[in-house]
Order: structure tokens, then sequence, then C-alpha cells
């Protein structure tokens, strides 16, 4: 059954009318629009579709769309610039943490949230918070090292 509701994604309200059994995933890929947002297992094993919750990290496969209202959710294109690249995208970029690509919103919307909350990770801090994030081609240094270049460097 449907139900129409506001979602507010990246500070901007989307009216929604979908079946209530839909995950958040799929309501922001489909309903909305924003494909930034990958959908990996489906399954909360893989971190691909996460996005924020309040400054949480969710896994949105796994999130159903009605439970989102009245939060403020974001996605990977919330936290990159009308022009440029948020300093955690070029970090990834330059420290060569980018391969197929697949992972990358995910992992930008885990490291955007344990930077907000802890601005100087430890390396132990920046793996425990990409730790619900899966890579299969990367072998996560680079990541690792991109997110501490982050949080060095700004
Ligand atoms: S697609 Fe959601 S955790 Fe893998
Ligand atoms: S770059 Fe391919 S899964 Fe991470």
């Amino acid at each position: 059954m449907s139900e129409p509701f506001t979602l507010t994604v990246n500070g901007v309200e989307y009216p929604v009318d979908v079946d209530m059994g839909r995950n958040l995933l799929s309501v922001i890929r489909d309903e909305i629009g924003l494909t930034g947002t990958k959908e990996g297992c489906d399954d909360s094993e893989c971190g691909a579709c996460m996005v924020l919750l309040d400054g949480q990290p969710v896994n949105s496969c796994s999130y159903l769309a009605w439970q989102a209202q009245g939060k403020s959710v974001t996605t990977v294109e919330g936290v990159t610039p009308a022009e440029g690249l948020h300093p955690l995208q070029k970090h990834l970029l330059e420290e060569g943490g980018v391969q197929c690509g697949f992972c990358t919103p995910g992992m930008i919307m885990s490291a955007s949230a344990l930077l907000d909350h802890n601005p100087s990770p430890s390396q132990e801090d920046i793996r425990i918070g990409l730790s619900g994030n899966l890579c299969r081609c990367t072998g996560y240094a680079k990541i690792l090292s991109a997110v501490a270049r982050t949080a060095s460097e700004g």
C-alpha cells in the first residue's frame, strides 16, 4: 500500500508516494533521482548504499523510506561541492583509493560522518569508522591514507 510523505534529502524536501515496504535506497535512486548512492549486496553487508540520517551512517538498503520522515538524509551528492571536489574525494583520487568506484560514495559518507564526530581520528578510529564498507578493488590501505590525509590537511 502506498502512502504520501515527505523526505528531506540534502536539505531539499521531496514529496514521495511509495509503498511502505520500499527501502530508502530505492526511493532515493528511483523516485528522487539521486543515483550517487549505490546498491551492492542489498543485505546490509557492503556499505555501498550508506547515507547519513541526522549525521549517522545508515545502510539505506535496509532502512524503510517512511522511517526517514522528519530526519535529515544526506547522500554523496549532499557532500559534493557544486564545483570541485570534497577533500575526501580529492584525497581518494590522489591516493589511488578509487578503482571501480562502486564503494566510493559509501566510503565517503562513512568517512565524512567519522570526521564530523572525530576530526583527529587514529588509524584504528578510521578502520573502525569504515568497518561497515567493503571494497573489492583497493585493499583498503589507500582509502585509509586518504581519510588520514583529509583529517590532517582538511
Ligand atoms: S547495498 Fe546496502 S549494505 Fe550493501
Ligand atoms: S574501488 Fe572497487 S569496490 Fe572499492
